[in-house]
């Protein structure tokens, strides 16, 4: 966990001035999976690993930032157009340049940042990094901040500079988060419903494979390709259908032999799982965990066997949960091919579940996974 103390006595050491402190969480998505980017419904909850901006405003237009995760130092004359460079300022460039070209009046900062929150592990470390950036940017140039404005300027500054065609959900949630709730939200009105966790009954744990595949990025823009591919041939059958939220399962049927093969089971898992996650928060809301946990177990299906994203390490993980004692359920947790596997264990079950599912796949798979048992947080602050 990061010392905010310490972090400013670096800030300070280093620019010679006393810092601001800014955070926001990582997510993990509970359930409702490849949804966001198809008007759809995701439930969320924003974690404690968080990604911590020191910021102090500079006299001149230049943006200075610093990580404590890499080497060197990021420096740049804030424009409109910053170009797209491959290293880990990208979206330091691509916060500054969106603002910029929305108008938003941003000043000279200079930054500190450290994260929490493990990079490609499915926790949105990227969009953690985002507002945690966008909103100290805002806050030392004393602007207004709208958090949909905010997790939209973020979103489209990611799709630029990051080259990720993602949804909503990740600065979303790290936008909104609620200690203690997830957060069912509908992706096309972007309005949210809170649903408390009992915490009493019941702990949410991580377990990350360790896998990172590079083709995560590609694979993931295909698969938005491709559902927008489908809604266009659905759309011909029923012009009301602007996106995969709009289609139901009789719409899917009744358009089976315009689809090809493997677009049909793209749409079947997107309608499904809209379905799936709103009966999942109702479950949670009136306390069935055994249901909710039933639907994480059929999403994972779902996204491995009809929107191929899953991995044999995140199958390995969801088996080994279910033959275990005290899981209401699990399954691979972000876009997929690696990153990380969300249970939803009984309290007094989770250390007897860690240690099981440590050894077993350390001996399966010859890595240690990396287990996280995560509390819901709060949404992007200023600390200090
Ligand atoms: C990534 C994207 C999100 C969402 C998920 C899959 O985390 O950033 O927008 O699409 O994948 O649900």
């Amino acid at each position: 966990m990061i010392d905010q103390a310490e972090l400013s006595a670096e800030f300070e050491a280093r620019f010679g001035r006393r810092p601001r402190i800014f955070s926001a969480p990582g997510r993990v998505n509970l359930i409702g999976e490849h949804t966001d980017y198809n008007d759809g419904l995701v439930l969320p909850m924003a974690i404690d690993r968080r990604t911590y901006v020191c910021a102090a405003p500079r006299e001149d237009n230049r943006i200075r930032a610093v990580s404590k995760a890499y080497p060197h130092a990021v420096e740049f004359e804030i424009d409109a157009h910053l170009p797209v460079i491959d290293d880990w300022g990208s979206l330091v460039r691509g916060v500054a340049a969106h603002f910029l070209r929305e108008g938003r009046r941003i000043t000279g900062a200079d930054l500190l940042i450290a994260s929490e929150v493990p990079v490609g592990a499915g926790l949105s470390s990227s969009a953690a990094f985002g507002i945690g950036v966008g909103y100290a940017l805002l806050s030392v140039a004393g602007e207004m901040i709208d958090p949909v404005d905010l997790a939209e300027t973020i979103q489209r500054a990611e799709q630029e500079y990051r080259g990720a065609r993602c949804g909503i959900m990740d600065q979303y949630i790290s936008c909104f988060g609620i200690a203690g709730h997830a957060l069912l939200i509908d992706c096309r009105s972007l309005e949210y419903r809170a649903v408390p966790i009992p915490a009493d009954r019941t702990r949410i744990v991580v377990c990350d494979t360790m896998v990172r595949h590079n083709l995560a990025l590609g694979e993931y823009n295909a698969r938005r390709a491709e559902c927008e591919f489908g809604v266009e041939l659905l759309a011909s059958q029923r012009s009301e259908i602007a996106s995969l939220r709009d289609a139901t399962m009789s719409d899917l049927d009744a358009a089976q032999t315009l689809l090809p093969e493997h677009v049909y089971r793209r749409c079947r898992h997107v309608i499904a799982e809209n379905e799936r996650t709103d009966t999942a928060a109702r479950a949670l809301e009136a306390g069935n965990l055994e249901i909710f946990g039933q639907l994480m177990y059929e999403s994972h299906a779902s996204l491995r066997d009809d929107y191929e994203v899953s991995c044999r390490e995140l199958d390995l993980l969801v088996e080994a949960a279910r033959v275990c004692n005290g899981v209401y359920g699990a399954r691979m947790t972000g876009g997929g091919f690696g990153g990380s596997v969300v249970a939803m264990v009984e309290t007094a079950k989770v250390d007897a579940f860690s240690d099981y599912l440590r050894s077993r796949y350390t001996v399966e798979c010859g890595v240690e996974p990396e287990i996280r048992v995560c509390s819901a947080d709060g949404g992007v602050r200023g600390e200090r």
